[in-house]
Formats: C-alpha cells, structure tokens, sequence
C-alpha cells in the first residue's frame, strides 16, 4: 500500500458512486446519438450532433466519473476533507447530469433558450463544486506535487466551465467574438488543464500502487506540473493577441508533454515488478497508446499545417483524446477504484476478513475483460470511420454496448458490496 495514503478521511461509498454509476450512462447516450445521427455526424467537427457526443462524452462521462474519482482521491492522497457531501449528492450531482443532458438538446436543436438553462446550471452545479473540493484542498495542512496537481486541475475545471457557459451564450445570442481561438482556448482548459493534469496526478500515485511498477521519477512530475498549466496559460494569451507563432509554440509543449507521459509510464509499466495480465493495465495501455498517436498526430499538423485542413482531421484527434485517452483511463480506473472500495468499506465493518470477498470477488475478471474488448473495438471503428464514415454507425453501436458493459459491471459491483454488507450487519459484527 502506498505509505502516504489514508484511507481513513474516505467519504461514505454512496457518495462517489452516484457519480460512478451514473457515468457511463452518458457514454451510452453518446454511442446512441451516433447511432442516429449516422454519417452526418462527422461530417465536420462542428456539426450539431459531433458538438453533442463530444458534450455527453466531457461534461456527462468524463466529469461524472472525474468529479467522483476526485471526491474520493482527495482525502486519501492529500488528507484533506471534503465537507458538505450532502450537497454533493442532493444537489450538485443531479444538476450536473441534467445540466449535460440540456447542453446536449441546445447543441442538437441550437436553441438560445436550452443553451441557457445548460449554462445556467453548469455555472451553479460546476462552479458549486469547484468551490466545496477548493475548501478542502486549499485548508489542508498537507503538500506535495499530488495536491498542487489537483488544486490545478480544479481551477482549470472552474476556467473551462465558464468558457464554455461564455461560448454557449456567443451561440445562443450570435455576439460576435473570435469563435476558433475561444474554443481553442476552452478545450485547452477542458482537455489539458482539467482532464490531463488529474489523470498525471492520479497516475503518479496510481500506476506505482496497483500495477506494481516503479515509482515516477519526481523531477519528471514536478516539470510536468509546471509545463502544463504554464503551456494551457501561454495558450490562452497567444489567442487574446493572436499571435500565431505563439499558438504553435504552446501547442507544441502540449504535445511534447503529453507524449513524455505516455511514453514514460508505457516504460514503468513494462518495468512492473509482477508480470500478471491486468485489465486496468490494458486499459492504461491503451490510453497511453492513444495520447502518444494523438501527439504524433497534432506535431504532423504542425510540421504540414495542410494536414489540418482535412475535413476531418479534427475528428480525429478528438476520437483520439475522449474515447482512446480519457474514456480508456476511466474505465480502467473505475475498476480499480470501485471494487477497492467495496472491499475497503467492507472490511471496516469489522467482520472477520474470511466474510468479506477479495477485490475479484467483487467483479469477476472475465466481464471487465469482455468490456475491455468492446471498447478497444469501440475505438478502432470510431477511428475507421474517421476515414469511411460509414462504419460510423456500427462504432457508435459499438460504443454504446461497451458503456453499456461498463455501467453493467459498476453496478454489479456495487450490489455486491450491499449484499455483503447487509449480511455482515445481519450476523452483528459491524462496529461503524
Ligand atoms: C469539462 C468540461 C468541458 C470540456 C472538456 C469541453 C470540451 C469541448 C471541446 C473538446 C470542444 C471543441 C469541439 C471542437 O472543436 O470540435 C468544445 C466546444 C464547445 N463547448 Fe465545451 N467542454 C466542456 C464544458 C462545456 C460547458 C459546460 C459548456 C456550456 C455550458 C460548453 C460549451 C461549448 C461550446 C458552446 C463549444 C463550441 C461549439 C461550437 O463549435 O460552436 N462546454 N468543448
């Protein structure tokens, strides 16, 4: 066990759970609009349906699963407390999955009045919770490069949200802004800032911990924690001042940042100390694989800038970073996280250890790798359809059985844990 770990702050499990068991269900929706939508989804990066798969994908997917890997990861590696959890989930959650939900109808339908309420919500839900986690990461005692990571990570999630509610009203009221280099902008926060500095700070403690590998060397994360925001922030100030060479500039130390990671923790990970196949290992392969070809493929833009001009060139890269990078990630980490804390609250209930189920028990391996299988599947059609947009239909089916899979398995843990639980309750030795 990782020794600067404390698992006694944990929040009670229903609390990252809502957030858990409700993620996948976006990814599902995503697969499904794909599904419908067909061809003309990719027909260019900005149609109406692309904008909203890409929204169910980062604001209902991704945040649903980030925000609830943060509540739990931020006590146990930082030691800090994250109060007013009633909040959490009466309030903020719920809001933030209807807040996705309307985001996406304003995309498909581009009404100003839905593109209102979205922001509206994300503004009070988002912000909301950017503000409880903030208190807890900011009034801890505690240091190190894991917490200023998330406290980063959490300022460009706030930075991202009011971009995007700014861009939302742009649409909705047709005001007349530079539309490219603020949407640039928003997804550098969105993308980097807020999604890549979390997966970085997880990974760091992560990987070493549950694949058994060397640690990262710290002068790699201490140049990786400032770089980023530095390279997000120098990305932002070149399209205020539109200065093109600046842009390249920072697009480039993205890039090279992005690529250092994966390429670092594809060698920890060939380096771990026990060679059994894992199915969260396989599905980090997978997204350091996919941040690497998204390196490669945004640094080929930049050494042929015609390259960009493909019509869905774009597209691309985006399929890349959400379902090859970001979506790989999460399921992989979910399955570590849900099971463990099962498994974690279980044994706290003080029965004897024969009486709790070890971390398979809670989710057979055979159906994490079923789904792992789907969604590599998953991917590479989307890929394909990158090319031949008409397999985009059978990706998006694709997609959609493989969330489908995801949200199946989480919830099977889950019942698992209650299971055991109320039969460990019912022979009386629980001590909470
Ligand atoms: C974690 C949060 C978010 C992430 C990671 C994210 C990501 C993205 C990405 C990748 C794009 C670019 C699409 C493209 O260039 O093809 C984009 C565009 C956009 N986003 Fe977000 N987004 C987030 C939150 C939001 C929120 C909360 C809103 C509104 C309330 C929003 C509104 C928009 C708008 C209006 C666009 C531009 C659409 C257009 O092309 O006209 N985003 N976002």
């Amino acid at each position: 066990m990782h020794p600067n770990l404390s698992f006694e702050q944990a929040p009670p499990l229903a609390v990252p759970l809502r957030f858990f068991l409700t993620a996948p269900w976006f990814g599902v929706a995503a697969g499904l609009l794909l599904v419908i939508a067909g061809d003309d989804a990719f027909a260019s990066r900005f149609s109406p349906s692309i904008l909203a798969v890409t929204h169910l994908l980062t604001t209902g997917f991704m945040l649903q699963a980030m925000c609830g890997a943060l509540l739990q990861f931020i006590p146990v590696a930082t030691g800090a407390n994250v109060i007013h959890l009633e909040w959490l989930t009466k309030f903020i959650q719920p809001m933030l999955t209807f807040a996705s939900l309307v985001l996406a109808a304003g995309f498909l339908r581009m009404q100003p009045m839905l593109f209102t309420v979205a922001s509206v919500l994300f503004l009070l839900a988002g912000l909301g919770f950017v503000a409880i986690v903030s208190l807890a990461l900011w009034q801890t005692p505690g240091s190190g490069m894991t917490l200023l990571a998330l406290r980063g990570a959490v300022i460009a999630l706030g930075v991202t949200l009011l971009l995007g509610a700014a861009l939302a009203m742009t649409l909705a009221f047709g005001v007349e802004v530079p539309l490219l280099a603020m949407i640039e902008v928003h997804l550098a926060w969105g993308l980097a800032g807020w999604a890549l500095l979390l997966l970085a700070a997880v990974s760091w403690i992560v990987v070493p911990m549950f694949q058994l590998t060397p640690a990262y060397p710290p002068a790699f994360s201490r140049g990786f924690l400032w770089l980023l925001p530095g390279a997000v922030l120098l990305l932002s100030v070149a399209a205020l001042v539109n200065s093109e060479r600046l842009l390249d500039t920072s697009r480039l130390i993205l890039l090279l940042i992005g690529a250092s990671h994966a390429v670092l923790t594809l060698n920890l990970q060939r380096r771990r100390r026990r060679k059994l196949p894992d199915v969260t290992l396989n599905f980090f392969r997978l997204a350091m694989t996919s941040l690497l070809a998204f390196a490669l493929l945004g640094a080929a833009a930049l050494a042929f800038p015609a390259l960009a001009d493909l019509p869905r060139y774009a597209i691309g890269l985006g399929v890349l970073a959400l379902v090859g990078v970001f979506a790989s990630a999460i399921c992989g980490m979910l399955y570590k996280i849900v099971p463990f804390l099962g498994w974690l609250h279980l044994q706290r209930l003080g029965a004897p250890l024969s009486a709790v189920p070890n971390m398979k028990g809670m989710l057979a391996e055979i159906a994490k790798q079923r789904q792992l299988a789907l969604h590599g599947l998953a991917l590479l059609l989307l890929l394909v359809a990158v090319i031949w947009p008409g397999w985009l239909r059978a990706a998006g089916l694709t997609l959609m059985l493989s969330m489908a899979a995801l949200g199946a398995n989480l919830y099977t843990a889950a019942h698992r844990y209650v299971r055991f639980r109320d039969r460990i309750r019912a022979t009386g030795s629980d001590q909470e």
